[in-house]
């Protein structure tokens, strides 16, 4: 499926960077189905999905809360999952496991066609005391285990966790990054971008941001520091996500690369190297090169062979001979802009190379 973003994780195409966070006894088919039209992904859930979890979700739903406690869940998450393939959406499910068996034991009877997301983040303590939610962020080597034991089941993980809870959550992350995790969904809480380009900063995981996201203004800072998506759950309304959906739409249809990074002097993450110069001034580019442990020379060098054979390996009229080193489009810049003119390249189509020039970038990074 081509759609305007591009957007893929593995083999699964998404149709838009919008997604649905669960609400444990909300989010079932019917719900997704309504808001199909704006959003890509449909997280189902959150399920309890073994004793320990299910008892904790009884005391959860004894004491007030939405909590999802079907007679059979196996057939009831089938139905759902079927409800939202049938509407065009990707389906999630949200699970809560007390041991990684569990996790084993869902998949042979749900199958691989579904992305599976750890909830590593509700915080009720029936749910903590049953060594799910937010225990599993307070220990990792469990989490780690669980996320290893979806990946050898061959499916597609996400780990839904809440920012600022584990010890230290870049660490974290790439750890869970280097155990296979494909997502990192994270609600940040209060924490907002800067601790999203921390995150960002550490692995080329995909990352679903969360909380609050209400406006474009919200949504775009998300995505100018490192999110592959957003994702609202309390918002998550039609009014909401067609406003979202209408600007994110439109500002692809102007600038292309709809998540595109800040520069990297404005702030940008690690994904912005794509627009940096060559590194020959006291800049910020340098400290992050040092901290990446890549000379400048071996930055020149990725660039120029990630560039080579595209059109971005052109652009003699610009500052260092090559449309690799150029700024962002938002930037102005008449020789740039002579560049792009001679080359027949449109400003949407430059952006879309310097994705992939990012997305090069990060994976000789990250390897
Ligand atoms: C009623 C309710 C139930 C929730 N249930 C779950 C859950 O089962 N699993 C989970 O990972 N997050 C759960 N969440 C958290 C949401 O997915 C989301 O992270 C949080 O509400 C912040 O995003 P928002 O500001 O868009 O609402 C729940 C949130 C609410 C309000
Ligand atoms: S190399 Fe250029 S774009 Fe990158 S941080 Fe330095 S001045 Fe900014
Ligand atoms: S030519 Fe313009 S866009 Fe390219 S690096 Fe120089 S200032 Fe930036």
């Amino acid at each position: 499926m081509e759609t305007q973003f591009n957007i893929k994780i593995e083999d699964i195409s998404i149709k838009s960077p919008i997604a649905a966070a669960c609400m444990a006894g909300i989010s079932d088919g019917g719900y997704i189905e309504k808001i199909s039209e704006y959003i890509g992904i449909g997280i189902l859930g959150g399920y309890a999905i073994d004793d320990d979890t299910i008892k904790a979700a009884r005391i959860m739903s004894n004491e007030g809360r939405n909590e999802f406690l079907p007679r059979n869940l196996i057939e009831y998450i089938k139905v759902q999952k079927a409800i939202v393939e049938l509407a065009g959406v990707v389906p999630a499910i949200n699970i809560r496991a007390s041991e990684a068996i569990s996790l084993a034991n869902l998949v042979e009877n749900l199958g691989k066609n579904l992305i599976y997301e750890i909830d590593a983040h509700c915080r009720q303590k029936p749910m903590i005391d049953a060594k799910s939610g937010e225990y599993l962020l307070l220990h990792p080597e469990v989490l780690i285990s669980f996320v290893q034991t979806l990946k050898i089941a061959g499916v597609v993980v996400s780990v839904k966790i809440r920012a600022g809870v584990a010890e230290n959550d870049p660490e974290l992350i790439r750890l869970l990054w280097k155990a296979g995790a494909d997502i990192i969904h994270v609600d940040l809480m209060d924490n907002g971008f800067p601790y999203l380009k921390k995150i960002r900063d550490v692995s080329p995981v995909f990352i679903i941001a969360n909380n609050g996201i209400t406006t474009y203004a919200k949504a775009k800072d998300m995505f100018s520091h490192g999110a592959d998506m957003i994702s609202l759950a309390r918002n998550a309304n039609k009014n909401t996500l067609s406003e979202l959906d209408k600007s994110i739409r439109q500002n692809t249809k102007e600038h292309g690369w709809y998540n595109a990074p800040k520069q990297l002097c404005r702030g940008g993450d690690i994904r912005s190297l794509a627009f940096c110069c060559m590194p020959v001034k006291p800049c910020p580019l340098l400290p992050t090169l040092e901290k990446l442990k890549i000379s400048p020379q071996e930055f020149v060098n990725m660039k120029m062979e990630a560039v080579a054979g595209t059109p971005l390996e052109q652009g003699s009229s610009t500052c260092f001979g090559s449309l690799a080193y150029c700024c962002k489009d938002s930037t102005p810049c008449m020789f740039r802009d002579a560049a792009l003119n001679q080359a027949g390249i449109k400003k949407t189509n430059y952006m879309e190379l310097k994705r992939e020039l990012s997305r090069k970038l990060m994976k000789k990074i990250f390897t």
